[in-house]
């Protein structure tokens, strides 16, 4: 009897462990089933953000209309922490008096809350990261309610630079993500993973395994034309390793921070929908101007990033400054980026028949939403320095 009592108990466990196990996979996957779509705080507010920009970031969330369009999630990147307490436990800095109450601030608002940490001792801007803490941040974020982290390698380098060789300093780095995958894991809490190590060893070869819903494919963004492209059109070839749940992250958005202009924040766009892109404005959302509101929650736009089959584009052709990109979508369409990388207007001749189609094809211009009606391939284009235009093609 009690051998018995024993296997059944036994057999509970494993059936637990095995169905903790598959949940949390699942979990992995429709946590991030789309690209995330939110805001971060870094591109515009770096150091200076606090408990009232994040709270005003939440309310401009909801009365803008990117809520609506799909926008979710509010993150807190770098300099909200402050050391530990005598046991370990995280603080945070003057700025943020209260996460626990943010986080349900947010919530209020039908929005999630976003954090960031680092797996080395400091973080990039030198901050207390979670190197030894692991499993208590995790427990720290799970309790304040946190939705997200973004998971910073910077501080760890310096371990790194102590291991006799490159295989053994990437072996630190990966156990150190998979560590805080298990202690988020561990609690229960579906937090999504975002890593950050800046592309470095090919990540989007090993970012699922490790846990990852997202993971930067680049170094950092600036809110440059030249910066912008050097990041966007540098994507190509990497598409087969993005999906449902595991995304390459080509750095958030600087839409609306004012260094582009309008035909440049479009490319922005519509190259980061190409690349089924994390949406993640990276502007003051409380001062937005009509016209960075109609960019950021161009509802064709964001329907190309979110398609729900999750493939992510590619490039087509390249003839000097003419690039050509294109994305499968599940309804059978394809959405079809015609960019010009000069700063001068030019013409771009565009062969339908190579992506695929036969005759004429139906296409809609995603900016300025008008049906095109049927056209013929090759088809020539007008498209603006800098500029894009942005298809929705089919049969
Ligand atoms: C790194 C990251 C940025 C930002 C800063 C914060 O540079 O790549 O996105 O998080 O750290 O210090």
């Amino acid at each position: 009897m009690k051998l018995n009592m024993f296997r059944v108990n036994s057999l509970a466990l494993a059936l637990a462990t095995l169905s903790f196990g598959q949940l949390s996979l699942a979990q992995q996957e429709s946590l991030a089933a789309r690209p995330p779509m939110g805001w971060n705080s870094w591109n515009h507010f770096r150091n200076k953000v606090d408990d009232a920009s994040v709270r005003a970031q939440a309310e401009a969330m909801v009365s803008s209309g990117m809520r609506d369009a799909g926008y979710t999630y509010i993150n807190i990147d770098d300099t909200w922490e402050a050391k530990r307490d005598a046991n370990g436990v995280i603080q945070t800095n003057s700025k943020f008096p209260d996460m626990k109450a943010l986080a349900d601030f947010v919530h209020s608002k039908g929005l999630k809350l976003g954090i960031y940490s680092s797996p080395g001792a400091q973080t990039c801007a030198h901050f207390e990261g979670s190197l030894g803490h692991e499993l208590q941040d995790a427990q720290t974020y799970a309790a304040w309610g946190i939705d997200y982290l973004k998971y910073d390698l910077c501080g760890l380098r310096d371990q790194m630079k102590l291991a006799p060789d490159h295989e053994a300093a990437h072996k630190i780095m990966l156990d150190a993500y998979i560590k805080m995958r298990d202690a988020l894991r561990s609690t229960g809490r579906p937090i999504v993973y975002s890593l950050c190590q800046y592309g470095d060893d090919a990540v989007w070869e090993w970012g699922t395994t490790v846990g990852g819903n997202l993971w930067c494919t680049t170094g950092d963004i600036s809110d440059k034309y030249s910066s912008m492209a050097e990041i966007g059109f540098s994507q190509a070839g990497l598409a087969r390793f993005a999906g449902r749940g595991h995304w390459n992250d080509p750095d958030m958005l600087e839409v609306g921070n004012g260094g582009m202009n309008t035909e440049e924040y479009r490319t922005h766009m519509s190259l980061w929908a190409i690349l089924a892109a994390p949406l993640l404005a990276g502007n003051d959302l409380s001062t937005m101007t009509p016209e960075t509101v109609a960019l950021l929650t161009n509802r064709e736009v964001i329907a190309v990033d979110q398609d729900p089959a999750g493939k992510q584009g590619d490039r087509v052709t390249a003839e000097g400054p003419i690039e050509v990109w294109a994305r499968q979508l599940s309804d059978g369409s394809k959405a079809v980026g015609i960019f010009n990388r000069h700063d001068s207007p030019l013409k771009a001749h565009v062969d339908f028949h190579a992506m695929g189609f036969s005759d004429n094809v139906k296409a809609r211009d995603l900016w300025t939403k008008k049906d095109l009606g049927s056209i013929s391939s090759p088809h020539t284009f007008d498209v603006p320095g800098h500029g894009v235009v942005f298809l929705k093609v089919s049969q």
